[in-house]
């Protein structure tokens, strides 16, 4: 909740004295009174842009980055608060806050609601690598989406049920049918290694299915709205500035990003990655390297970035009303690659390096 009210930069004096008292709170619990004390410090330097990163190998270049300073004066170089390292420092004009989350849903949005709990923040930045599903798009490729949805919150239906069977507990509208399903039988495979419809007539016990949106809980604006009221979000956007801003990054020069994994030994793209601003992404605590799925996820939902923590990043953003857009360098084709196993092995570094190059050049576009 506070995170709203930290975001909100045109209210901030009244609710840092608010941010004060929920720290000093919080002290006897989960943050400890020395922690809560050097929060408030750091606060008093803030507003800050919040960087999200998945995992190390993601973050490394990030802070190895010529345009990331070290933090301004009066600032540690971070703050270690519940298993979370939050680093200090500077990229272009901003004071950045900058996290690993670690792998999967879970670890990003609790990470990221960590960060907007704590911290004054104005935005968040969020930056990784994917696997692609996109076929016009290529490995190194830096993919800017403008919607993200979290494609692992299903209902399973029961072997017998059809398409046109209500699903447990869609009539309360804890569920429903709107975002479609994945039947199983459609994947059924016969002798000659292709899909077999005669094999599929007798249908599948894992039967279909059902993607759901996510249901969130906005936080309440000052003196209005109700806690503990549900509202569903399948596709949460980024912020429309931040996007507009990203427009710039698809010019022609202005980025010079990777091409070459090791020192160009025969592992180079066959064209030089470009940034490109999609439509779509999509996240679940799923890595998906199957080609079958990886075509699923596209015809189904026309997404481009198949990653692990994004959606949770953009669905505890947006439930914050904190700005966000992420960006994710397409590492690996999610399983739809000829090669007989998984390109990250090879391109996941350079993808990595390529993600930050573009994430530093967004922030130094966000006024
Ligand atoms: C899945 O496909 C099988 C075979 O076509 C069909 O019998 C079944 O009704 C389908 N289930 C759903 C939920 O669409
Ligand atoms: C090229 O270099 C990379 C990184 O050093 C290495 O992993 C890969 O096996 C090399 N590929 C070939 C074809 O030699």
């Amino acid at each position: 909740m506070l995170a709203a009210i930290m975001s909100s930069t045109s209210r901030r004096p009244p609710f840092s004295l608010l941010l004060l008292v929920a720290v000093s709170c919080a002290a006897a619990a989960a943050v400890p009174e020395s922690t809560a004390r050097s929060v408030r410090r750091a606060n008093r330097h803030g507003p800050f842009l919040g960087v999200v990163v998945p995992n190390a190998f993601e973050m490394e270049p990030l802070l190895r980055s010529p345009s990331f300073s070290p933090p301004a004066k009066g600032l540690p170089p971070y703050l270690d608060v519940a298993g979370r390292r939050f680093r200090f420092g500077a990229i272009g004009q901003h004071k950045v806050v900058v996290v690993m989350t670690g792998l999967g849903m879970l670890n990003s949005g609790v990470t990221t609601q960590l960060l907007l709990t704590l911290f004054d923040v104005k935005g968040v930045v969020h930056l990784g690598i994917a696997g692609n599903a996109d076929p016009d798009r290529q490995i190194g490729d830096v993919a800017v989406p403008r919607y993200w949805a979290h494609t692992g919150l299903w209902n399973w239906q029961r072997y017998g049920d059809g398409p046109d069977s209500e699903l447990a507990l869609e009539s309360s509208g804890d569920y429903t049918r709107r975002l479609g399903s994945l039947n199983f039988t459609d994947f059924i495979v016969g002798a000659d290694g292709r899909p077999d419809p005669a094999a599929a007539a007798a249908g599948n016990l894992l039967n279909a299915v059902w993607y759901q949106p996510e249901e969130v809980f906005p936080a309440t604006t000052e003196g209005g709205g109700a806690p503990e009221s549900r509202a569903h979000a399948f596709w949460a956007p980024v912020d429309a500035r931040y996007y507009e801003l990203s427009r710039e990054l698809e010019v022609e020069g202005r980025l010079r990003l990777e091409r070459c994994a090791g020192s160009g030994n025969g592992t180079c793209l066959p064209r030089p990655p470009v940034v490109a601003r999609v439509e779509r992404g999509c996240s679940a605590s799923v890595f998906v390297d199957n080609a079958a799925y990886r075509e699923f996820l596209r015809s189904r939902f026309g997404v481009t970035a198949v990653d692990m923590e994004t959606a949770a990043v953009a669905l505890v953003a947006l439930q914050q009303g904190a700005p966000f857009i992420a960006v994710r360098a397409l590492s690996d084709l999610a399983g739809g690659g000829a090669a007989g196993s998984n390109e990250a092995g090879v391109f996941a570094p350079l993808a990595a390096r390529n993600a930050a190059a573009v994430a530093v050049e967004l922030i130094s576009l966000i006024p």
